[in-house]
């Protein structure tokens, strides 16, 4: 028997569960200290109530004879009309036409950024901005794929642009996490000429794109020709407190194609093979998130993270502290005020404050010296992880 010998390539344990490992260490240690987490971008408002209803409807349908249901629908590979019609008017708002086959109902964001990799052989070279969500690093070393990445720093606003490199695959988030920056109109169309002119695909990935202001494209379809060169992969997690739920989607468009293969075939295919869809009940509330009330609903409470991220601002102002984002996404990206590495302000935090962030190290090599800090927590424990940044900085 061989192992994938890959997988040896691979830091022992993923980001967040090292993160985790550490503060469980350190809760074991000192019981007595109130541990504050603004590490992992996990939500805290509850579902909405148009969510909840919807939820609670679909469940006493399951229990009833007339109403209960098995497996989803084959033909639209286990998605239900209600949640594919939502989808497709979410998209409308942007001046975006999704057709049904287009879309992959999915438990989220994160399984489907590792499925879409095998419809692509070890061979093809992979780039992403480095720092950059941990998981596209991974799933690739994983494939042993060759992996390129395209610094992004101060100098270029944290957002790198194409450089004459070539790839074949390129993974694009906008907004960035964990840095927040965001992909402008002109940005994104340099991005898909690129594509087109190397035949290369992009992975958008815009789980955040509910924290975007409005003169920043929402998907990437917004672009013309987008469809021939891009998936675009989205998750319910963020926008509609879908973390413990699970639901996302994947777009691949019908045109796109890689020599003479439509890679929507091939992904249905996939899905189909590995996959039976996500539940009923959760498909209806992810429908109602997208309904005209849902949307208003969540974007309340999308208005309490930006309220904490100004207030994780305000602190490090205050502080002096050199940071990004916070305005078009829920992280807020610092500049350690200490000499040492990302883990040993990781350190400093977690034992002077007890406060827990997340190495920026753990993003990419260009994080190194950096720190992540969500926005996702409940404003009380925010504000008292403000007041415990200012005793100790
Ligand atoms: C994060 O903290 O980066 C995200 O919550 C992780 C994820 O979405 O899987």
């Amino acid at each position: 028997m061989n192992i994938n010998s890959n997988f040896l390539n691979l830091y022992e344990s993923y980001l967040f569960d090292t993160v985790s490992r550490r503060v469980k260490a350190f809760r074991e240690k000192n019981p007595e200290r109130d541990v504050i987490s603004l590490s992992i971008g996990d939500v805290t408002q509850p579902l909405v109530p148009a969510v909840v209803r919807a939820m609670e409807k679909a469940v006493k349908e399951m229990g009833e004879k007339s109403t209960f249901r098995g497996y989803g629908p084959e033909a639209t590979c286990y998605a239900y009309p209600e949640l594919l019609r939502a989808i497709q008017r979410h998209y409308s708002l942007r001046g975006v036409s999704l057709k049904e086959g287009e879309i992959f109902v999915s438990d989220g964001a994160k399984s489907d950024l590792g499925n879409l990799s095998d419809l692509f052989s070890k061979e093809n070279v992979v780039l992403f901005p480095d720092p950059v969500y941990p998981a596209y690093a991974d799933v690739n070393i994983m494939a042993g794929r060759r992996i390129l990445y395209a610094d992004a720093l101060p100098e270029n606003n944290f957002l790198p642009m194409p450089d004459g490199r070539r790839a074949d695959i390129v993974y694009l988030c906008s907004p960035n996490n964990p840095t927040g920056a965001a992909y402008d109109r002109a940005q994104l169309r340099k991005w898909v000429d690129y594509a087109k002119e190397v035949n290369a695909v992009i992975f958008y990935d815009a789980a955040y794109e509910g924290f975007l202001g409005e003169k920043f494209p929402h998907t990437i379809y917004e672009i013309e020709g987008a469809k021939e060169c891009a998936i675009e992969i989205c998750s319910f997690s963020k926008f509609a407190g879908f973390t413990g739920v699970r639901c996302g989607y994947t777009i691949v468009p019908l045109e796109l194609k890689s020599g003479n293969v439509f890679l929507n075939a091939l992904f249905r295919r996939r899905q189909t093979t590995r996959f039976n869809g996500v539940s009923y009940v959760t498909q209806m509330g992810a429908a109602a998130a997208y309904s005209e009330e849902g949307e208003a609903e969540c974007r309340e409470n999308l208005l309490v993270y930006r309220e904490n991220a100004k207030r994780i601002a305000e602190t490090l102002d205050e502080l002096k502290i050199p940071y990004t984002g916070g305005k078009n996404a829920p992280y807020l990206w610092l500049k350690s005020p200490l000499k040492g590495s990302s883990w040993d302000f990781f350190d400093f935090l977690l034992e002077r404050a007890a406060v827990v962030g997340t190495p920026g190290s753990g993003f990419g090599k260009c994080g190194e010296g950096y720190l992540r800090l969500t926005a996702f927590g409940s404003p009380e424990r925010t504000e008292e992880a403000c007041q415990r940044l200012k005793l100790v900085l």
